[in-house]
């Protein structure tokens, strides 16, 4: 057997009454939850030792990032992206949303635009207006199915008031990867308008495509680098979101400090078992990051086949994310996600990216659960189709 064989993700762990945001937002309804992006499988048996290891110390006062730390992580880097860092460019978060709104905050003035590319994240929307900046949306286009920037539109957009292009790569929803090509059209447009780019790639760790590769943004050239906020996490990757850790790359020195001091007094340090999780993810965790992603394949090929079935439903290609972002706009569906929530799956509404008409799937659970919401799904369709007049379906 293959050291990456060796990990179960097929026996369910049960979340219910662990107070899991994704699990209570049912509560005891009969709904299958595959919103939020958390995943219902333990963390990989090292960062569970690591955990209680730390924990067995006993002591929890505050904790500063351990040098060794930033080694592992300037390692993980250098060994997964080819990514020269120096560990003075770390700066360590509780959260990659701390550090959308703090990059916010430390760029520009009150006023200022802030453009982000649209479907996107949540809190990218919302970020800049938080920060009393203006949010500038530029919608991805669709070409054939994949999810592309759409350049020309997004440099007429840019007015002498915007300072920063808030990045998603890989994109959540829409599961891109984006190629080295297009990420250097894009910064070579921020290059041009001085425009800072603060790229999220807290699912560089999660390339489902195997034909594809991640490439840091700061990793194009040192002139990206200098003008680029890099924000990174292993919490999706290895399942540990409630321990808070997550981490800024700013080589340029002007930048961090302006970073910096848009933390001062409000962001605390992460806790000490985040660090203590993080070091054992970035180190000895390869055999079970191998596993999650052949595992995830599995799955997506699962959801792929399932969507097939359901002719008003499409899904453009995953390239990374155990997330599908699920068109539904043929199917007639005034509320996919109120209809579909009736079926027994709870999906997240395309509404809150910026993207209505869409839906989002978390396929990051054992595949029997998946197969089980995949089949309530078809049912419903399949009941739509024979009583169209039912509920939910446009008159
Ligand atoms: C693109 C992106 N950024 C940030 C986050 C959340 O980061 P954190 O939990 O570290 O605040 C998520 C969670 O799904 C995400 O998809």
């Amino acid at each position: 057997m293959k050291n990456s064989e060796r990990y179960d993700f097929d026996t369910p762990v049960e979340r219910r009454g662990t107070a899991s945001l994704k699990w209570e937002r049912y509560g005891s309804r009969d709904i299958i939850p595959m919103w939020v992006a958390d995943m219902d499988f333990q963390s990989p048996p090292e960062v569970l030792k690591a955990i209680v290891n730390r924990a067995a110390h006993g002591v929890f006062g505050y904790t500063l990032p351990p040098e060794e730390l930033n080694d592992r992580t300037v390692s993980m880097l250098k060994k997964a992206y080819d990514w020269v860092v120096d560990p003075e460019w770390l700066l360590w978060l509780p959260g990659l949303v701390s550090g959308l709104n703090v990059a916010c905050r430390a760029v520009g003035q009150d006023g200022d635009d802030v453009m982000t590319a649209v479907p996107i994240y949540p809190p990218f929307l919302t970020a800049p207006g938080f920060s009393r900046r203006n949010l500038v949306k530029v919608p991805l286009k669709e070409d054939d199915g994949r999810w592309q920037f759409n350049f020309d539109r997004l440099e007429k957009m840019i007015t002498d008031k915007t300072r920063m292009f808030i990045l998603c790569n890989p994109h959540n929803p829409v599961g891109r990867v984006f190629k080295r090509s297009e990420l250097a059209e894009l910064a070579a447009i921020c290059h041009k308008y001085n425009i800072v780019i603060c790229s999220d790639e807290i699912h560089c760790g999660l390339i489902i495509d195997k034909d594809k590769v991640h490439v840091p943004t700061a990793a194009l050239a040192p002139e990206i680098a200098d003008r680029t906020i890099t924000l990174m996490a292993p919490s999706k990757t290895f399942n540990t979101p409630g321990l808070g850790c997550a981490f800024a790359v700013i080589s340029n020195r002007k930048l961090r400090k302006q970073f910096k001091n848009a933390m001062a007094g409000i962001v605390p340090m992460p806790n000490a078992l985040g660090y203590a999780a993080t070091m054992a993810a970035f180190s000895e965790c390869a055999d079970w990051h191998e596993a999650l992603l052949n595992y995830l394949r599995a799955n997506l090929e699962t959801v792929s086949g399932a969507i097939q079935q359901m002719p008003s439903l499409s899904i453009a290609p995953v390239e990374a994310t155990y997330l599908a972002w699920i068109d539904m706009r043929d199917s007639g569906l005034k509320n996919p996600v109120k209809f579909f929530e009736e079926a027994g799956v709870g999906l997240q509404d395309g509404i809150e990216f910026d993207g209505p008409g869409f839906a989002r799937l978390n396929f990051g659970c054992p595949r029997n659960l998946l197969r089980k919401a995949l089949d309530r799904m078809k049912t419903a369709m399949d009941n739509l189709n024979t009583q169209p007049g039912q509920a939910g379906i446009e008159d």
